[in-house]
């Protein structure tokens, strides 16, 4: 549970030009938005997306740093940015960080794939603010945020009853709007306004009733962040496919799920990804003839050996996977909504809208429906149907925008 020191959320009354750089998951992102006078109006909206080159997982952070300005700079110049003056630009970077202004913090820890030198304890904004100037650039970083904190903020922007951003792709997080009263870890006099952002870091949830399985713990053993995260890796899309990977392994050597050899393609870890998985879990042919094709493509599996029973256990076991991180998530996502009140326990529910982006929400359709069962069986149907599951597609990039819009307002 980490203070954004994001004290200031956008409202729609912002104006002008800003950039935000986006980077987290497998993706990084640069846009530009041009918010015009009339309220809540973008009149202009430009977004370049790029996947991450795989060494840069694992290169010095300056040359990931350099990537992104260069990417910003190419982008600005693209799209007619002259440069006279200096642009403001938000920075979303979706790791931990222990953040100690709105455009300062350090980087406590990497996650995810990512397991570059040169990123822990240095300052996020400070190493983008000098990659820039290595390409003689004029953009000021000035604010730094979680990709949840740019979600909520994305969702502000519409609409007033966003509280709670979640992301739910190749990590999982969210965030809620604090009374600052209630965060005792922030330094006395950092803000004078009455409410803050949290950054609950979720990912990093762990507890003895957290049901973390053998296969979790054989999992984790292979990630660059072992021993951390568990509740992300039992939650979000990096992981998945490779859980489900892991128990279809253990069936087919314990229970000769693929008949009497176990087929060595079945070994190769990360073989199964989360949207493969997810197709599997929405085969709805008769004969799982789907499932027995996505075997056949990613685990290079012969299809005499898809039986129809092999595959109908291989879908429970995907299904299993899937629910289990919908329950997860609706579980915790039901406790922040009642340490906020909205729950329905105060006396009358009031319209709570939980902001979500991120590919495994967006582009898996039965995930979707789980999460909303799962949580109408923690709420109650009646509380549950005034919390909308609201998905923001690139929110956290244009929360990012508009984060240094409403930044550079209220410094002004
Ligand atoms: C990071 C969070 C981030 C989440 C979603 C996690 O691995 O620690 O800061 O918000 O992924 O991108």
């Amino acid at each position: 549970m980490m203070p954004s020191m994001m004290d200031v959320l956008p409202n729609g009354e912002e104006t002008g030009d800003f950039f935000a750089v986006d980077i987290g998951g497998t993706n990084f992102r640069v846009i530009l938005v041009s918010l015009s006078e009339k309220r809540g109006e973008v009149a202009r909206f430009e977004m370049e997306e790029f996947a991450i080159p795989e060494e840069y997982f694992s290169c010095h952070a300056d040359r990931l740093f350099d990537l992104l300005a260069d990417s910003l700079v190419t982008f600005a110049k693209r799209y007619g940015f002259s440069g006279n003056r200096t642009a403001p630009v938000g920075f979303c970077f979706s790791f931990p960080v222990d953040q100690t202004a709105v455009d300062a913090g350090t980087m406590i820890k990497l996650t995810k794939k990512f397991d570059n030198e040169g990123f822990v304890g240095s300052d996020p904004v400070q190493m983008l603010q000098r990659a820039i100037l290595r390409f003689k650039a004029p953009f000021k970083v000035v604010a730094l945020l979680n990709d949840s904190v740019g979600t909520l903020a994305g969702a502000c922007y519409e609409d007033p009853n966003a509280k709670v951003g979640v992301i739910l792709g190749t990590g999982t997080n969210a965030c809620y709007v604090e009374q600052v009263a209630n965060i005792a870890t922030l330094a006395k006099g950092s803000t004078k306004r009455q409410t803050m952002v949290v950054n609950t870091e979720w990912g990093n949830f762990t507890a003895a009733s957290l049901p973390i399985t053998e296969v979790d713990r054989e999992m984790d053993e292979t990630t660059p962040n072992a021993g951390e995260y568990h509740f992300e890796k039992m939650v979000s899309g990096m992981y998945m496919g490779e859980v489900a990977r892991r128990i279809i392994l253990r069936l087919a050597e314990e229970a000769q799920l693929f008949g009497p050899s176990v087929p060595d393609e079945l070994r190769v870890e990360w073989a199964l990804s989360t949207p493969a998985m997810s197709k599997i879990v929405e085969d709805g042919s008769w004969t799982l003839s789907r499932t027995a094709q996505i075997l056949a493509e990613t685990l290079h599996l012969p299809p005499s050996r898809c039986t129809y029973s092999a595959c109908s256990t291989v879908k429970a076991v995907c299904l299993m996977v899937s629910r289990r991180s919908a329950a997860l998530v609706a579980a915790c996502l039901a406790g922040l909504l009642c340490h906020i009140g909205r729950d329905g326990s105060n006396g009358a529910m009031q319209e709570t809208t939980v902001a979500i982006d991120g590919g495994l929400f967006e582009h898996f359709d039965a995930y979707r429906e789980f999460l909303s069962e799962y949580m109408e069986q923690m709420l109650g149907p009646e509380v549950a149907a005034k919390v909308q599951l609201k998905r923001i597609r690139d929110a956290s990039s244009m929360g990012s925008a508009y984060l240094a819009a409403a930044v550079t307002a209220s410094s002004e």
